[in-house]
């Protein structure tokens, strides 16, 4: 094949943009017109795709904040947490699209999925393992600067790395728990919460999950806060 003197890549498509953007590829991922069952397969579709692009770039990131702590890197650590947000954040946004459609539309769309199921999706149980992995490194970190949980949030200025780390983490925390509440929302509006989903798990179960916390111990040091600051004040 020739080509013109500004493109110079190879690859399928019409110019580099395609072939490095590899939107031919791309955007033959989704079903045509003649291949739905419903129109709305095409909403449905790009929402997940989207999100399973948005959370295979946050476990990415993930990866690499964990990398940089293990080398003592915290600059650069730090740096990247935004973008691990941003990341579960447009998943989170994107998920909207799907209030677009009704409960009985979507009684059609279903009838596509198969046995397809939430539990399934690679970007979540993906972003699910490497969060525990931030976690593993702040508490070595701990250890290693010898000091304990608390005295991180009663002398934050003196730990003031370790606490950004700990607020870094509770916040991927709850942007997470937040994914879990639209997402517990839209299952709502969509088929109701008295029923199963497409793998027969009664959406009850959802529910149960919506309390979830990857980092119990910084939500509980809040108590432990508040209780240590009760028992000064009983002191004086
Ligand atoms: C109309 C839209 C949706 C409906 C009705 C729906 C329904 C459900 C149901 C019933 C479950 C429980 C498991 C099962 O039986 O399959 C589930 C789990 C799940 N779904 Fe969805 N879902 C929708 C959209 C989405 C989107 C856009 C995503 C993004 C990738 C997603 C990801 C997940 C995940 C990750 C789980 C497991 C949740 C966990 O482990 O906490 N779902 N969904």
């Amino acid at each position: 094949m020739a080509y013109g003197p500004d493109q110079i890549l190879e690859g399928l498509g019409n110019s580099d943009y395609e072939r490095y953007i590899r939107t031919p590829e791309l955007l033959s991922l989704q079903k045509s017109p003649e291949q739905w069952l419903h129109r709305d397969e095409l909403l449905f579709t790009v929402t997940h795709q989207t999100s399973e692009l948005w959370l295979k770039l946050a476990v990415s990131e993930a990866y690499q904040i964990a990398n940089f702590l293990a080398e003592d890197n915290f600059r650069m650590a730090m740096r990247l947490v935004p973008r691990i947000l941003m990341c579960i954040e447009f998943a989170d946004e994107g998920m909207a699209m799907l209030d677009q459609m009704t409960p009985w539309d979507y009684q059609q769309v279903r009838r596509a999925l198969g046995h397809g199921s939430g539990f399934d999706s690679p970007g979540f149980n993906a972003i699910r393992k490497a969060i525990p992995t931030l976690g593993k490194e702040f508490h070595r970190l701990l250890n290693k600067e010898g000091v304990e949980l608390l005295t991180i949030f009663l002398e934050h200025e003196k730990y003031a790395d370790l606490y950004e780390l700990a607020q870094a983490l509770l916040e991927i925390d709850q942007s997470m728990f937040m994914w879990r509440q639209r997402h517990f929302k839209i299952v709502e509006r969509s088929i109701g919460t008295k029923v199963s989903g497409t793998q027969g798990t009664p959406v009850e179960v959802l529910s149960k999950l919506n309390s979830f916390n990857f980092f119990p111990e910084l939500w509980d040091i809040r108590t432990t806060i508040t209780n240590y600051a009760i028992a000064q004040e009983g002191e004086n």
